[in-house]
């Protein structure tokens, strides 16, 4: 599938707060709202990418969308998520792509995300993006009903 990427503003807070809630799964409590969204977009160096279906209208739903904070030469990727209905068609892949396109040209060295150690399908995504383990982090997470799950730190070159 052709897909375009846009910056995500603050207007978009709700449209990006939908997706992501589409994307993850609700027991792991990972559900921003739109306030959540704005407030961690008015923060110095994050910024939001998101997918729409290439010729999309301009009010069609956002596909996918990755959500990251600059510190110096260096990103974390706090959020990445595709709708359910999109998965499997290189969309997470290209998000990345673009974003590491974008962050070379922001001097950005190093990207750093957590992943859960049971989610595999985003471990898959990103080793075969070239991230490679660097921590270890037990309890990291902690759902909905409070129950903690491990977390691995990923690192990855620019
Ligand atoms: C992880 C996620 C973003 C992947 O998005 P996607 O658009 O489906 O991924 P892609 O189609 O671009 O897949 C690229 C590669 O990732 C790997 N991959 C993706 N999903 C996979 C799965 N379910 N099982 C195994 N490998 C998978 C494969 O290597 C795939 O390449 P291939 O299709 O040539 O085999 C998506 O599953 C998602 O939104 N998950 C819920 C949110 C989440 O877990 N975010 C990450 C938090 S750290």
């Amino acid at each position: 599938m052709k897909i375009e990427f846009q910056d995500i503003r603050s207007a978009d807070a709700e449209a990006l707060a939908s997706l992501n809630t589409a994307s993850f799964p609700t027991a792991w409590g990972e559900r921003w709202s739109a306030g959540d969204v704005k407030s961690a977009l008015s923060m110095g160096g994050v910024r939001a990418r998101a997918a729409k279906a290439d010729g999309s209208a301009k009010s069609d739903p956002l596909i996918g969308f990755v959500l990251a904070r600059q510190v110096m030469d260096e990103a974390e990727i706090l959020l990445i998520g595709v709708d359910t209905q999109f998965r499997r068609q290189g969309i997470g892949q290209k998000l990345l792509e673009d974003f590491f396109k974008d962050a070379k040209s922001r001097r950005i060295r190093r990207v750093f995300l957590e992943v859960r150690e049971c989610n595999e399908a985003a471990r898959a995504l990103y080793r075969k993006l070239g991230f490679i383990t660097v921590g270890q982090r037990p309890g990291y997470y902690r759902n909905k009903a409070g129950k903690t799950a491990p977390a691995l730190t990923l690192e990855r070159r620019i």
